[in-house]
């Protein structure tokens, strides 16, 4: 059965901005982008609100509703009291372009920065061999969509925009875990040391395994339990190891 929702949505730019009220029809079983959409189609033409594929899949939607990180296209009405009112607003971590449309670039800048995975000299492509658990290890982090609402929720970047440079966040640190237990990557081989660099390079020792990046994961990607931690105790291993203590005096 229809009803009128009530809508609440940031409106602005770089420079400023506000939040209006409005009322949008609402029908059973929709979800909050329905909502901006129909906002956008019977009020305001010129509202700005990124969307693709309105199933989960794309990451272009993410915004915040009612102060909690959220693919809008997969946030059902029936969350809401039909009398409530529902807050939309950009995600908080990233500048403001417009409306609820934010610059997401320090991601791809961060993306650009961890090393590829290396695959050993001479392998060629159809010559990978992995094994099962190894395959299914690495499966989980590549369900990861980009919507970056990991990256919005970290308190290391959220509230200190500042620890941007040195931190790469949740979903980056997490590749560079992927990487680190990929059996085929040859990277330390080759004179580098992933744990390292995610310490020294992506800023490892700012996460405090808070876990409000796996509790806004819609893809439930234990991104803490399965990729941070690990790659946490890995780097306890090699800098606390006697061996590789030995090695590293003698390197430097
Ligand atoms: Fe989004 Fe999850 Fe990927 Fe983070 S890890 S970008 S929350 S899908
Ligand atoms: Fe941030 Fe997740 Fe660590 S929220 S502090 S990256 S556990
Ligand atoms: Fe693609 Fe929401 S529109 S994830």
């Amino acid at each position: 059965m229809g009803y009128r929702a009530r809508l609440r949505v940031w409106r602005g730019d770089a420079d400023s901005g506000e939040l209006r009220d409005y009322e949008v029809d609402a029908e059973e079983g929709e979800v909050v982008l329905d909502l901006l959409h129909r906002l956008q189609a019977t009020q305001c033409p010129d509202l700005a609100v990124r969307w693709n594929c309105k199933a989960g899949k794309c990451g272009s939607c993410s915004a915040e509703v009612n102060g909690r990180p959220r693919l809008t296209c997969m946030t059902r009405l029936s969350l809401f009291d039909t009398d409530e009112t529902i807050t939309v607003t950009p995600m908080r971590a990233f500048p403001v372009i417009k409306d609820l449309v934010c610059d997401v670039s320090y991601n791809y800048v961060k993306a650009r920065e961890v090393p590829a995975f290396s695959p050993p000299e001479g392998l060629e492509p159809g010559e990978y061999r992995m094994q099962q658990r190894d395959v299914e290890r690495s499966q989980e982090f590549r369900k990861c969509i980009e919507c970056f609402l990991c990256q919005d929720t970290c308190h290391v970047i959220r509230d200190h925009s500042e620890n941007k440079e040195a931190f790469s966040g949740p979903r980056f640190l997490m590749r560079v875990a992927e990487l680190e237990m990929h059996p085929l990557d040859s990277h330390q081989e080759k004179g580098g040391d992933r744990p390292e660099e995610a310490r020294g390079d992506h800023g490892l020792g700012l996460c405090n395994i808070t876990k409000c990046c796996t509790e806004v994961c819609p893809e439930h990607i234990g991104i803490t339990d399965n990729a941070l931690i690990p790659l946490k105790e890995r780097l306890a291993d090699r800098r606390y190891d006697p061996l590789t203590m030995l090695f590293r005096r003698k390197r430097s």
